[in-house]
């Protein structure tokens, strides 16, 4: 497995690749790798012959320069997952190499951004829009893998290929969650202990609205306050939204007639936690 940092000797790295007539696949992370981020890995590997990760946590897309600094970092056992999970290249470049001088260019996606993280962490999109327009064209991949776990990031990145005509596939992976049902992301290792358990709450919430939709009950926002108040009732959660969204358009819903997404973002103490569940509701006989 190579370990790349410059842009100069990654295009060498893919060129070679490609002239070898190898398939190209990408992994786009910021790190801190996880058995999340090791699935989207193996998957790729199953698929492709060069299977390619990058690591490289964007200050672009981060709101708040706290955020950006306590992000946190592993090179060493990032390197070893990426290895086991069946990586030929990892590519980590320092903020200089990708950011020499700041884009000029600037993407956005107002319609997919309109819900969801889009209004609280202005600028979030467009950040993670500009890192992986770059990264496709760096990497030229026959096919990209993105979470589910993400799913806004994961619906825009697949329009932005559409509407960019960017040649690679994109394929959404299932999320990978911790025994309790907690969605694994870096962020859990900045969870205080105290927190952790009422941070499983919000996974609860999700499987108990889904049950009440199983019972009939068809009303969004009778449905969201069931998810609210079952996250709530850990007092050191707060939340940011819990909404129930199409899961193509991810406009709110005004009544649920058929697959959505539930989706919830929320303040494990300090640390914000984002999850969400696809539900496709039993469809009941009315004989
Ligand atoms: P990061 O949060 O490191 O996530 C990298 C990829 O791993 C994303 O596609 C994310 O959805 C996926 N992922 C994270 N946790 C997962 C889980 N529990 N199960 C399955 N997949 C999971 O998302 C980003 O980085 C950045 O925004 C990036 C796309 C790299 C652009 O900077």
């Amino acid at each position: 497995m190579k370990i790349i940092r410059t842009i100069e000797a990654l295009r060498t790295e893919i060129l070679a690749a490609k002239g070898a007539g190898k398939n190209v696949s990408l992994v786009p992370t910021m790190g801190y790798l996880h058995a999340g981020h090791a699935a989207l890995i193996t998957a790729a590997a199953s698929e492709t012959d060069f299977v390619c990760v990058s690591i490289f946590v964007n200050r672009l897309q981060f709101n708040s320069a706290k955020d950006f600094e306590t992000y946190p970092v592993s090179e060493s056992e990032d390197i070893e997952v990426c290895k086991k999970a069946g990586a030929s290249l990892v590519f980590m470049p320092s903020h200089d190499e990708m950011y020499s001088l700041a884009p000029a260019l600037q993407l956005s996606m107002p319609s997919l951004s309109a819900n969801l993280c889009g209004p609280v962490r202005p600028n979030h999109f467009e950040g993670v829009l500009l890192i992986v327009a770059r990264l496709f064209n760096l990497f030229q991949p026959d096919v990209a893998f993105f979470g589910k776990k993400d799913y806004q990031q994961y619906r825009i990145i697949e329009r932005l290929v559409r509407d960019l005509n960017f040649p690679v596939r994109i394929v959404g992976c299932e999320t990978v969650r911790e025994p309790d049902g907690l969605a694994m992301s870096s962020r859990n290792a900045n969870l205080r202990p105290e927190h952790r358990e009422q941070a499983a709450l919000i996974y609860r919430s999700f499987k108990i609205l889904e049950k009440a939709v199983n019972n009939g009950m068809a009303d969004p926002i009778e449905l969201t306050e069931i998810a609210q108040d079952v996250i709530v009732s850990g007092p050191d959660n707060r939340i940011d939204y819990v909404q129930i969204v199409h899961p193509e358009t991810l406009e709110l819903l005004q009544a649920i007639d058929g697959p959505f997404v539930v989706a919830a973002a929320v303040f494990c103490g300090e640390v914000r936690l984002i999850d969400n569940m696809t539900i496709s509701p039993v469809v009941h006989d009315s004989f």
